[in-house]
């Protein structure tokens, strides 16, 4: 087969990038990359004499092959752009560079409105006075930072040269190898490398005006120096968790496990860059309630970035095992219970997004089809859920300590390596034979909607707060509700709630620092007309760009007022990162 993933021109019968070396020139000024990308392939015996890379919304300056006699211009072509992939460079090749091996040297710039890119004003910051600018590659987004064979399946190491504003700081998801001290054009290069081979969307620098705080001998959080404080309190205890995760998934391979606090237009709640968690700041809810996402972006350490899924179709693989890996976490610093709320809660909203996916079932298979398909618009968390209780199933049909032992054994077979579905399932059945015909594997991988038989997280909190289904809480239950709960009962009130507006005169839910909590009861009061709702809920979408609380709420808002939601959109949007903007214009659109 030529190309395996749909999302990438890669071709399997040409050579390998397998490391390049990156020159970048970050300017503010123009909002784009000056940058030069050296190639590093190796040889392929009967390759065809071309490489074919991706790109999108690169100008491409030159093209030459690297050779000691001076460096040799080739012959490229730069196809028309396909609205989800971009732009295919196919450059030819000496055969003799095929057999041997060589380096692309290409020179190019990035475009203002790269994918990947999000420039922000001194105005969008938490301090005010500097630009910043950070990258979110997952998931086909790198080839808008640099021409490269954008699949999973193409694993690369690097070395990096940032050029950045010497008031300011890079920092990449890779081993820092110093910077220089002098300056040059108000300019301040920076050195890095990532010696251990990744797939192309884990590529990752932010560059702001950035302190940090040490955590424990391996990580240190990285914020705007205004965020910092609160940064350094909520995150306090990563070293137990770094610590409790070595003792499950076995060691800890990247040396260190640095945080990075974003600006709030970051469009995830977290990104498992290596060696560079980014985080959203609506995590800083100041009592450490939020940091499951800090347990699930370091689970990624092992399954992910060690073990990850040879391409978007295989996403589950990344995201399903990881939160599996998460809830272990969860379940061993904070108990049994908090770990089955956790999952309870992602039950529902499991059954709720495989509604959504009504009139395209196949995208609630595990293993998908998505050819033609841009896998932003997809996104949901199908993938995670239904990917755990996938995981679940088989953890209770084989028993805890056999299925550790497969965990132990997926991971260190696996390093290193982007594996396909099936490659997982064969994994299973030699390790643990009887297992998937126990759990009726079909119906998680190659069907749609959940499995009747799929394990439920037995909880005593959960069932109280089933118990008290739409009645009010009093205040001595009230206080008793964490933020997970807090969630669940929100979600399981009937829509329209005609005590919507008693429930927020009672416990103030509009003015949680709890983003959580904040949004989920937004959306029900949006649902629920209550008259302060839709003026709450545009405060939340100029405050933040996360994407999770964006999308229910534009959705919400958009089914209270049209007109006034685009409204709002239209004059905010420029604050959003480019993929969460074309994701709420198309949501709007379709409402
Ligand atoms: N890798 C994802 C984020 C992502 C997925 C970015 C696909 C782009 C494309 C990250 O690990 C993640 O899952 N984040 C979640 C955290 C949650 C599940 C704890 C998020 O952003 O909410
Ligand atoms: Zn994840």
């Amino acid at each position: 087969m030529a190309r395996r993933d749909p999302h990438s021109y890669t071709d399997d019968r040409q050579v390998e990038v397998h490391q390049f070396s990156w020159i970048v020139d970050v300017s503010f000024e123009t909002r784009t990359l000056h940058a030069t990308a050296l190639l590093h392939f190796g040889p392929k015996a009967d390759a065809p004499p071309l490489l074919d890379l991706d790109t999108r919304g690169l100008t491409i300056e030159s093209v030459r092959l690297v050779a000691t006699g001076g460096h040799v211009g080739l012959v490229h072509a730069l196809d028309a752009a396909d609205p989800i992939l971009g732009r295919r460079l196919r450059v030819e090749l000496p055969a003799r560079a095929v057999s041997e091996g060589g380096t692309l040297e290409i020179v190019y710039r990035t475009s203002p409105d790269a994918s990947a890119l999000q420039w922000l004003a001194p105005e969008q910051t938490a301090g005010g006075a500097h630009p910043f600018v950070f990258t979110q590659c997952q998931a086909i987004h790198a080839r808008s930072l640099l021409p490269i064979q954008d699949s999973p399946a193409a694993r690369v190491t690097y070395r990096a040269e940032l050029s950045v504003p010497a008031a300011l700081r890079g920092l990449m998801a890779a081993r820092d190898d110093g910077r220089d001290a002098e300056v040059v054009g108000g300019q301040r290069v920076e050195r890095w490398s990532m010696p251990q081979a990744i797939p192309p969307y884990l590529i990752a620098f932010a560059v702001g005006d950035l302190a940090s705080a040490e955590l424990g001998p391996r990580s240190r959080v990285w914020a705007e120096p205004k965020t910092l404080p609160r940064a350094a309190h909520e995150f306090a205890q990563v070293d137990d968790m770094l610590t409790c995760a070595e003792s499950l998934f076995g060691p800890y391979d990247w040396e260190r496990f640095d945080l990075l606090v974003m600006p709030p237009s970051f469009p995830y709640g977290g990104m498992e860059n290596p060696r560079l968690t980014f985080l959203t700041p609506t995590l800083l809810a100041g009592d450490r309630s939020l940091v499951a996402v800090v347990a699930h972006e370091l689970a990624h350490s092992w399954t992910g970035n060690l073990v990850s899924g040879a391409s978007a179709e295989h996403f589950w693989l990344n995201e399903g095992m990881t939160v599996w890996a998460e809830r272990r976490i969860v379940e061993a610093l904070f108990g049994v219970e908090a770990a089955a709320l956790d999952a309870a809660l992602g039950r529902r909203e499991l059954d709720d997004a495989v509604a959504d996916f009504a009139d395209r079932p196949q995208l609630t298979h595990l293993r998908t089809s998505l050819d033609g398909i841009d896998p932003d618009e997809v996104f949901s968390v199908v993938p995670y859920e239904k990917g755990f209780l996938f995981a679940r199933a088989l953890e209770e049909a084989a028993g805890r300590a056999a299925f550790d032992r497969f965990v132990a054994t997926y991971v260190r077979e696996l390093s290193f390596r982007s594996i396909t579905t099936d490659d997982f399932v064969a994994l299973v059945r030699s390790e643990l034979p009887g297992a998937l015909e126990r759990v009726g594997a079909a119906a998680y991988l190659e069907a749609p909607g959940v499995p009747p038989s799929a394990p439920a997280s037995r909880s005593e909190r959960y069932d109280a707060i089933v118990a008290l289904g739409a009645a009010l809480p009093d205040e001595a239950v009230a206080r008793q509700l964490g933020p997970t709960e807090w969630q669940l009962y929100l979600g399981r009130l009937p829509r329209p709630f005609a005590q919507a507006g008693e429930l927020e005169r009672r416990f103030a839910l509009f003015e949680r620092g709890n983003h959580e909590i904040r949004a989920a009861f937004i959306e029900l009061a949006l649902d629920s007309a209550v008259p302060e709702a839709m003026a709450r809920a545009e405060a939340l979408v100029a405050e933040v760009g996360r994407m999770k609380y964006l999308k229910p709420i534009y959705g919400a808002m958009a089914r209270h007022d049209g007109a006034r939601t685009k409204a709002v959109f239209e004059r905010l949007r420029g604050r959003y990162h480019p993929v969460a903007a074309q994701v709420i214009r198309k949501l709007i659109a379709a409402t």
